[in-house]
Formats: C-alpha cells, sequence, structure tokens
C-alpha cells in the first residue's frame, strides 16, 4: 500500500493553493472554496482518481479533511453519516457544504463549480436507497388475501400475457406457473423494485424471474413484447374471440391458414350454432359488460326465476361478485331452500326469457351430478355437472336507447355496422342451477377466480387429502362427505382462514 507520509501530508496540505498534488497542476481557479472527497463508500481508487481530474480542472482538493474544506464531496451517503464519519477529524462546521458526487462530476463537465441545487444536497437521511423490503407470501393462493387493488401491473400484466398465450397455445402447465407467479406479486405491498426483494417468494420459476428481471432492467421483457406483437398470438386471440371457439378449434383453423375473422367467413367451413352466434355478435361480445349492465341483467334473471319458481333464490357470482367493475359474461346460480324444488327450473326460466325476446342463444345441459354415483375419490374432471345454460343475452338499456336516437340524426351514408346503430347490445350470461344441499360448494365454485379455485382444489388434495368440487367436498381420510351450509363452512373445513370474495381476486 502507498502511503503518503504524515510529515509531508501535513506539509503538502499547509501550503496554499495547489495541493496534494501530483506537480504539473494548473494553479487553483477557484480560490474561494476547498473540496475534500469522501472516500467512505466511494472507494480509495476512484476516490484518488476523481481528486486529481479535479485538479486538472483548476480545483484546489484536499487530501485530509481540515477546517479549511468547504465542499465535502460523497457518495452515497447520508448527511448524518457523513457528520459521524467526519467527527474524530474535528467535526463538520454548519456552513460547509455536504454534496452528492453529482454535484463534483457536472462541476467537471462544466470546467466550473455548478450551482449547487437541492438535488445535490445530500439528504438528511438516505431515501433513494431503502433498506430493501424483503417480501414474504404464503404459497397458496387460497391462504392469501388478494385484492383488486395491484401494486404491480406492469409485471402481472406482461405476466398474464405469456399465460394467455401459452393457454392458448394448448400449453396449461406453462400457463399455470405464469398466473401463479403472477398472483404473487398481486399481492406484495407495493412496487417491486429489485430481484433481491423476491428472495424466497414461493411460485416464482426461472422463466418468471427472467421476464421480471428484463422489465425491472430495461422497463420491458423482449418475450411479452415478441409475443404481443407474434401473428400466431394475434390470430388465437381474434378466433378464440369468436363464442363457442376453443384453443385447439384456433390452431386447427390457424394451420389451414385462418388468421382472422374475413378468412373465416370465406373458408366455408360449417360452424356450429354456437359459433354461428359468436360470429354474429363478435363485437358486442368482445367489448367488456360493466357492472351497471351486469345489474340490470340481474333484474331480468330474477324476474324470470320470480315468474317461474317464486322462493327460488338468484345469486350473481363470477367476477362481479368479487367486485370487479367489468368482466367477459355475467354470472349467476340460482336455487331454491327447499331440496328438489330446483328440478326442472332451468328449462322454465329459459322458455320465460325465450317470451320475452331476452335471448339471442342458449344451450342448456342437464345436472348430470350423482353423489351416490360418485364413489370416494375424485370426480373423472373438474367440469361442473349441473343444470347449466350458457347464453346470450339481448340487452336492451337506456344508454343504447339514447345512442341509436343520436345515430338517426346522423349524416347519411355514414357505414355503421348493425352492432352500432341498434337498440340492443349481445352480452353473455352463464346460468347455473344448484340443490340447496350444494349450494355453498358451487356458490365457491362459481365465484372465482380461476386460480383461487385451482388453488382451493390443490390445497385440498395435497395439504388436507380431500377432494373439493362445485358440488361437494370428500374426506379421503374419514372416507365420508363433509357438510356445509355456507362458504365459511368450507374454508373451516379446509383448515383455511375464511377470505371474502373480494380477497379472491388471485
Ligand atoms: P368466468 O370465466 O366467468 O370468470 O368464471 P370471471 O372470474 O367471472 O371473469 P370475467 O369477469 O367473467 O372475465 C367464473 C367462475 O366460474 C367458474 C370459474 O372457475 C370461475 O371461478 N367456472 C366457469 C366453472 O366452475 N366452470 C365453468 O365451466 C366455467
Ligand atoms: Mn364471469
Amino acid at each position: 500500500m502507498m502511503m503518503v507520509p504524515l510529515k509531508r501530508r501535513k506539509l503538502v496540505t499547509a501550503e496554499a493553493g495547489n495541493t496534494g498534488g501530483d506537480g504539473g497542476e494548473e494553479p487553483a481557479r477557484f480560490p474561494h472554496m476547498v473540496l475534500f472527497l469522501l472516500e467512505r463508500k466511494m472507494g480509495s481508487s476512484r476516490r484518488s482518481f476523481l481528486s486529481q481530474l479535479g485538479r486538472r480542472k483548476g480545483f484546489q482538493v484536499e487530501e485530509q479533511f481540515s477546517k479549511k474544506v468547504t465542499h465535502v464531496i460523497c457518495e452515497n451517503n447520508s448527511a448524518e453519516d457523513v457528520r459521524r464519519c467526519l467527527t474524530s477529524q474535528g467535526g463538520v462546521q454548519e456552513e460547509v457544504h455536504l454534496l452528492d458526487i453529482s454535484w463534483f462530476t457536472e462541476s467537471m463537465r462544466a470546467g466550473h463549480p455548478v450551482q449547487i441545487l437541492d438535488r445535490h444536497q445530500l439528504q438528511e437521511q438516505l431515501v433513494n436507497k431503502p433498506e430493501v423490503v424483503v417480501f414474504s407470501v404464503p404459497s397458496y393462493a387460497c391462504q392469501r388475501r388478494t385484492t383488486l387493488e395491484n401494486q404491480n401491473t406492469t409485471l402481472t400484466d406482461a405476466l398474464s400475457l405469456l399465460a394467455e398465450n401459452a393457454e392458448l397455445s394448448n400449453e396449461d402447465g406453462r400457463g399455470v406457473a405464469f398466473r401463479r407467479a403472477a398472483a404473487v406479486l398481486k399481492v406484495l405491498p407495493s412496487a417491486v423494485q429489485s430481484m433481491s426483494q423476491l428472495t424466497g417468494l414461493p411460485c416464482l420459476g426461472e422463466h418468471s424471474l427472467r421476464v421480471i428481471k428484463d422489465i425491472l432492467e430495461n422497463g420491458a421483457s423482449n418475450e411479452v413484447e415478441s409475443t404481443k406483437k407474434s401473428e400466431k398470438y394475434k390470430a388465437l386471440k381474434v378466433l378464440t374471440g369468436i363464442f363457442g371457439v376453443g384453443a385447439k378449434t384456433a390452431a386447427r383453423w390457424i394451420r389451414e391458414g385462418i388468421h382472422n375473422l374475413c378468412q373465416l367467413r370465406e373458408s366455408g367451413h360449417t360452424l356450429n350454432r354456437a359459433q354461428q352466434a359468436g360470429l354474429e355478435h363478435y363485437d358486442d361480445i368482445n367489448q367488456s359488460v360493466t357492472k351497471t349492465e351486469a345489474e340490470v341483467i340481474q333484474e331480468m334473471v330474477e324476474k324470470a326465476v320470480a315468474s317461474v319458481l317464486p322462493g327460488a333464490q338468484v345469486v350473481l357470482t363470477g367476477g362481479f361478485r368479487r367486485g370487479k367493475m367489468s368482466g367477459h359474461d355475467v354470472d349467476f346460480l340460482i336455487t331454491h331452500p327447499e331440496e328438489g324444488r330446483e328440478v326442472g327450473l332451468m328449462p322454465k326460466v329459459v322458455s320465460w326469457l325465450e317470451a320475452q325476446d331476452f335471448l339471442l342463444y342458449q344451450k342448456t345441459t342437464r345436472n348430470s351430478y350423482l353423489e351416490s354415483k360418485e364413489g370416494p375419490g375424485r370426480p373423472p374432471s373438474n367440469m361442473d355437472r349441473f343444470e347449466r345454460c350458457l347464453s346470450i343475452f339481448k340487452l336492451h338499456s337506456v344508454e343504447n336507447q339514447a345512442a341509436v336516437q343520436d345515430v338517426t340524426k346522423r349524416v347519411e351514408g355514414e357505414q355503421r355496422s348493425d352492432e352500432q346503430t341498434r337498440p340492443w347490445r349481445a352480452v353473455r350470461v352463464d346460468l347455473v342451477v344448484s340443490p340447496f344441499s350444494q349450494f355453498a360448494f358451487a356458490l365457491l365454485g362459481w365465484t372465482g377466480s380461476k386460480l383461487f379455485e385451482r388453488e382451493l382444489r390443490r390445497w385440498a388434495g395435497y395439504e388436507k387429502a380431500m377432494c373439493l368440487s362445485s358440488h361437494a367436498l370428500y374426506d379421503n381420510k374419514q372416507r365420508k362427505y363433509l357438510r356445509a351450509s355456507s362458504e365459511e363452512d368450507i374454508f373451516a373445513h379446509l383448515g383455511l382462514e375464511y377470505i371474502p370474495p373480494s380477497e379472491r381476486n388471485a
């Protein structure tokens, strides 16, 4: 280590003007200021390099801190730190400037001392380098409270897009992995600033971490950006946007060179009834449903149900029950407090709605669930076997009425699609009828989110040796069904803290 003998140092610093020098420097051009660079956190080699640079530019830079020093230059220190550091060397006088390295480098660039601005002054406490908050989150989404508030939308949007792309490409495993990763970020109390904060968090696989890192470091992820732009993703989105078209059908059409609705219409493919309705109402169905529209539809459904079976109950489920302000459809669960009274209800409700001209499309499936036939163990699939009606409602609304009157006033010849001019819009509605004894399970199962449901079933299976469906909960150890008359009962059977619908937005 090279050390300047103390004696010589003293001698050198005592000299006026040009100090600590290695010779050949300009005389001090700014004699009213004496700089001192603090080695702490800057490091000795950087300090020595910067000191020489300063002297070459005509600044007087001291090696030692003393009463002469007017400007202390620091890197990554708080004012408090600096004062503490220099107490043994006589302490820092009130009038001494405690400055960030940015003032020094800007002055070097300018060739003269730049004006001291607020941002150059050292903060009392270092606020731009906060203590790294390391987050901690339980592994299963059903153990967490996920509200609609999300501090990490950039990251979760990116991961959700990759999840969607995987699902559309029939890679469900990858899809779930991205969904789980996004769900973990959704519950973090603040925005992620650095990768180190994510240490120890569950469900963040290598791939998801790479995406997060890219976004934190570069502001965007190449993979996400190129997926968004890819022809395949765009075609999958457009084609699966047709009601009745799933990922498999869309993939088959894409292989045949069909990438958009025009090409599909021209291809001469025979579409089933659902797909025909989907194509006909394409724009409406791909426009999200508002909470207000959902409420209007709820009134229609309640009226229908009350007309055909007084005493039956209608509950809004899905995303709207979780507090969302919009959705892709409206979901309802219908039951009657007297077990058995609900049998045969759906066809009557459908007939009533049809008689009112409220339905554009409907397909009803019968209830195929029979507990006595299920036996122990898990049902063959997660598919529900409730009596269910997948439908498209014709929704007249006040706003639409106003819109149509506006349109008639427009200049003629303007091209407008039917969907924009007619006094109603098409809305997807899912109706489900459940026997009262299964109602709590059905309500829990149809409230979502999809990931929350998946995690509940995973928890039940892996942690509790139970099998949960939208019909029942079976305990494999006790070899019996566990009854529940409320969602709270089910959480209790599962050994989970109760999570209300508004906190199931995983
Ligand atoms: P949705 O697909 O309607 O989702 O299913 P959502 O949360 O309401 O979202 P948006 O707002 O419409 O886009 C609602 C719930 O119904 C269950 C899902 O698991 C989800 O929890 N569901 C849906 C089933 O159990 N089976 C199905 O066949 C469809
Ligand atoms: Mn829904």
